[in-house]
């Protein structure tokens, strides 16, 4: 994390930025850890100080001064011309002198004091403070302000400093130029994000079916898209459908299609999902909610690679990759007779685990910055990112909206912040700032349930090996599981786990 003391303004960049997965087509930023490192290096390095100076009387001397300071200067006695002078990929320090302004030309002062990329300094006198339209344009948009008459040495200093923050909030943040162009990339540089990248990598390598489990919002479809993105099949179609979401007594039609007059008000051939996917991959999400009679119908495909429009009497190949997600317990649903095993078993032949977002660490904050980044011209403000209590929130909330979710109160605060920093009350999040009083005893149980997520994530649930890790017994361990409601979500840390899961602690150890 990097700091500026000189407003108090804190400027986190997405730290490991490098380690993100971006699904679009290739070259992809994630493949190449060293291409993400080559950009960080050096903050500003090789740009020219270009600094706007707008002034309806430009002043010579300083002007002088400044370029003989290094300074390349964009000068400007109206709004329009700023405007013009402003190249939207480059960073620039700013000088606005206000005095020779009258008060109608703030508003078209303000639409060039919004330009994200200027770091503003504002040249002022004793009468203008007065004006409280004055004092809003310097509070929201202006790195700092000075009286004049003011010395050119300290000028040359403020604008250095506004020019260093600029370029280091927006152009040495990787997220702001990544995340503009990278809509599907994934984010994630904890351990747990790692291994899916590195899972995500193998299985795109296969043809083989993928069965993707996590919580709700944890990037289960994103995850399929990168699969699809990375593999043979990236230049066919990615169709996904929402198995939970089409009512049952139209997917069998949705899914394989029918022909003219298979029904009343059949009235032309319709191609399914399944056929449209042709060549490319088929994304079964919620598949949990796929009726028996769907069931059988795809484990009919799965088996033979051929389709039966309703209708028709041929036997359609089709050549398709099966992806499927779910957020509920499919083992739950097996037991209960409502999803059949020999189908799981086809669609499972490789499995994926999405982490949920509370076991993710440092994520949770990166990935703040990044959805700030990509939304933040939402805002009238520069918003510039998060106060100390909002960074807490994020660590104490417990997320059961996992990534989800996280956009959302990111993007509903940018709205909705008075200031240039998002506070935990933006977020909706401030019953979980240390304003509110927590004890010993529920700072320690909350330190110990975030262990033991960590753990049982890291070896899938394993108990033997999440035991030997935390330094406990295994008995210890599924006590302590049962204590902080967490054995029913083996479902979300992978199959390996269930069979010891189920045993009774004392025939574990
Ligand atoms: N690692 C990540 N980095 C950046 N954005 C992410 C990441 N994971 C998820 N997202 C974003 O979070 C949102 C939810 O992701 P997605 O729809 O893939 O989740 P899901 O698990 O399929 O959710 P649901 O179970 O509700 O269908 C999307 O906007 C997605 O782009
Ligand atoms: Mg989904």
């Amino acid at each position: 994390m990097r700091e500026s003391s000189h407003l108090g303004a804190t400027v986190t960049p997405l730290a490991g930025a490098g380690q993100r997965l971006a699904v679009g087509g290739p070259p992809l930023a994630g493949d190449d850890p060293d291409a993400g490192r080559a950009r960080d290096a050096k903050p500003g390095a090789g740009l020219e100080r270009t600094l706007l100076y707008v002034a309806r009387t430009p002043d010579p001397l300083l002007c002088a001064y400044l370029k003989s300071r290094g300074w390349e200067i964009a000068s400007a006695r109206t709004v329009h011309e700023a405007s013009r002078l402003v190249k939207p990929e480059a960073a620039y320090a700013g000088i606005v002198d206000l005095t020779g302004f009258a008060p109608r030309e703030f508003a078209g002062l303000e639409t060039i004091l919004r330009l994200q990329q200027v770091g503003w300094i504002a040249l002022t006198d004793d009468s203008r403070l007065t004006d409280a339209e004055v004092r809003r344009l310097i509070r929201h948009y202006c790195f700092d302000y000075v009286h004049v008459p003011v010395s050119h040495a300290t000028l040359d200093y403020l604008v250095g400093h506004a020019f260093g923050m600029v370029s280091l909030c927006d152009l040495d943040t990787p997220g702001a130029a990544a995340a503009s162009q990278d809509e599907d990339e994934m984010v994630g540089t904890c351990e747990a994000m790692q291994q899916l990248f590195r899972t995500i990598r193998k299985v795109a390598n296969t043809d083989a079916t993928v069965f993707i489990s996590g919580e709700s919002g944890t990037g289960k479809e994103l995850t399929a898209l990168a699969i699809h993105e990375r593999s043979a099949r990236r230049k066919a179609t990615f169709v996904p459908i929402n198995c939970g979401a089409i009512p049952h007594h139209l997917l069998q039609s949705e899914l394989f299609g029918y022909e003219r007059g298979a029904f009343t008000g059949a009235n032309q051939r319709k191609i399914g999902r399944v056929e449209s996917a042709n060549g490319g991959t088929l994304f079964l999400d919620e598949i949990g909610d796929l009726p028996l009679e769907s069931q059988a119908s795809l484990l009919r495909f799965l088996q033979e690679g051929k389709i039966e429009r309703l209708g028709g009497h041929e036997q359609i190949p089709v050549d398709v990759r099966i992806i499927s997600a779910t957020h509920v317990d499919l083992e739950a649903a097996m037991r209960d007779g409502r999803f059949r095993a020999d189908l799981f078993h086809r669609l499972c032949v490789l499995r994926v685990d999405e982490p949920p977002l509370r076991a993710r660490g440092k994520d949770i904050e990166i990935l703040a910055h990044h959805v700030l980044h990509k939304f933040k011209q939402d805002s009238a403000r520069r918003i510039r990112g998060f106060t100390p209590d909002a960074i807490e929130a994020l660590y104490n909330y417990n997320w059961p909206g996992n990534v989800r979710e996280l956009i959302n109160r990111v993007r509903r605060a940018i709205v909705m912040a008075e200031s240039k920093l998002i506070s935990a009350e933006d977020l909706d999040l401030a019953h979980f700032t240390a304003q509110q009083t927590v004890t010993l005893a529920q700072a320690r149980e909350a330190a110990e349930r975030r262990a033991i997520e960590a753990a049982l994530l890291r070896h899938r649930h394993r108990l033997t090996e999440a035991a030997a890790d935390l330094g406990i017994s295994r008995v210890t361990l599924y006590r302590l599981m049962g204590a902080h409601g967490l054995r029913d979500e083996k479902t979300f840390f992978g199959g390996e786990a269930e069979n010891q899961a189920e045993l009774p602690p004392d025939a574990q150890d």
